[in-house]
């Protein structure tokens, strides 16, 4: 019998029990300072999906490990061929971070599968958690890698061989740890969910306590290689070298101008920058460097892309250096499903949570799977604004009140059922 009382009657989050499992799986791969280090498919992410099956098994659903590593735990459905509703996010993070970004996604997941249990409800349709591979990107790129492979947009066989700057192949690294599986996900999905930190200032700001994600901007990342000459630092005139180190800090600099003359929505980084042979006293041969580029327009970051190349370009020719420029990520804009993005907005409200719109500015699974299948995510603020730092803080009570809103959509999508 479909039920008729409101769902909201129906299903309880438990906070303490959410806050509880965020904090235990924080022990995992904890930083001396707090914080933790998950970089994926290292021996402290292992432990994290050890974990998370453990933990998945334990609620009685069954485990599936794809070919890229990711991790699906499926409870029952009244209807095994009405599709699954998924929630996804992922269990990895940056070497400096926080104990949220992705794992409030995967672990609000089994807080909605327990108070479904708490409340013995069924539901005509499947529900799914899911871990995605490799969504940080901080140790292969591109990021989001297990989601892309997941929906086809981007082949197996290259991904298994995508190196990281520790020269591991992921491929190898995938098997060492006992997570290349032979399983596939589901591929019937309904819905899709993700609850996730904002890690961004403007919820907290403007005290709001539910983020309703229209979308996510571009993203492009590049990697430059400067190639110099290494000279002597002190017997060197300035006018006769070939600096590395000097054309990097120059293109640094001028894409920072150029992406603030493209106006405020384009933001860039540089946030690795390596010199060979970085000493105090030897003109670089070489200086290897990042910059990630992002802007909700499309067409606006087409343009950032273009123009960091002329100005790579130019600057090599000043400097007498040569440039290459390689892609890690290039993944366009996009934009969540409006109907699912609606009913995010009303679920918040009917519980009387405050709400606005926003747009992600951190890349995230649900755009992967927004390619295959209906998508939506919801944002909980970040005390400060702060991410990929080990400061990351939400509050326990905004954890559950995303979770509750999450709960809420699942159970609507999945279609409640009284057992
Ligand atoms: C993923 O965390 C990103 O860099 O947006
Ligand atoms: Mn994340
Ligand atoms: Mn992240």
């Amino acid at each position: 019998m479909q039920c008729t009382s409101t769902i909201a009657d129906m299903i309880t989050i438990d906070a303490a029990r959410l806050s509880r499992s965020i904090q235990d799986f924080g022990r995992i791969g904890t930083l001396p300072n707090g914080g933790v280090c998950r970089l994926a498919l290292t021996d402290a992410e292992k432990a994290g999906r050890d974990e998370l099956v453990r933990r998945m098994q334990s609620l009685g659903l069954t485990v599936r490990i794809d070919s890229i590593g990711n991790i699906f735990g499926t409870r029952p459905g009244r209807d095994a061929d009405a599709g699954t509703v998924m929630i996804g996010s992922h269990i990895d993070t940056v070497s400096t971070g926080g104990l949220y970004d992705g794992t409030l996604g995967v672990l609000a997941g089994l807080e909605v599968i327990a108070a479904l249990d708490d409340a013995r409800l069924e539901t005509h349709r499947t529900i799914t958690v899911a871990a995605f591979t490799n969504e940080e990107g901080a140790r292969f790129q591109p990021d989001m890698l297990g989601s892309l492979v997941f929906v086809g947009g981007m082949a197996l066989q290259d991904a298994l061989n995508t190196t990281a700057g520790d020269g591991m192949q992921l491929g190898t690294e995938l098997k060492r740890i006992g997570y290349a599986g032979s399983e596939e996900g589901p591929r019937d999905i309904a819905a899709y969910f993700e609850l996730h930190i904002e890690q961004g200032p403007i919820l907290e700001a403007e005290n709001v306590q539910i983020g309703v994600v229209s979308g996510v901007q571009g993203i492009s990342w590049h990697e430059i290689t400067v190639h110099g000459r290494s000279a002597h630092a002190g017997t060197t005139p300035i006018a006769l070298r070939s600096d590395a180190g000097l054309a990097a800090c120059l293109i640094v600099q001028r894409a920072y101008e150029m992406s603030r003359a493209i106006g405020p929505d384009q933001l860039m980084t540089t946030g690795t920058m390596r010199l060979k042979p970085d000493l105090v006293n030897v003109v670089a041969e070489e200086a290897v460097f990042t910059v990630d580029l992002r802007n909700p327009s499309g067409d606006a970051l087409k343009q950032a892309d273009i123009n960091l190349l002329h100005i790579a370009e130019a600057v090599a020719a000043e400097t007498g250096t040569r440039v290459t420029c390689r892609t890690l990520a290039r993944f366009d804009p996009v934009i969540f499903d409006k109907r699912l993005v609606d009913s995010v907005e009303k679920t918040a409200q009917s519980l009387g949570y405050s709400t606005r719109h926003l747009h992600s500015g951190a890349g995230h699974d649900a755009q992967m799977i927004a390619r295959v299948a209906p998508a939506a995510m919801i944002f909980v603020p970040s005390a400060g604004g702060i991410s990929h730092n080990i400061r990351e803080f939400t509050s326990p009570d905004d954890l559950a009140r995303g979770t509750t809103v999450l709960a809420q959509l699942v159970s609507g999508q999945a279609e409640l059922m009284k057992e």
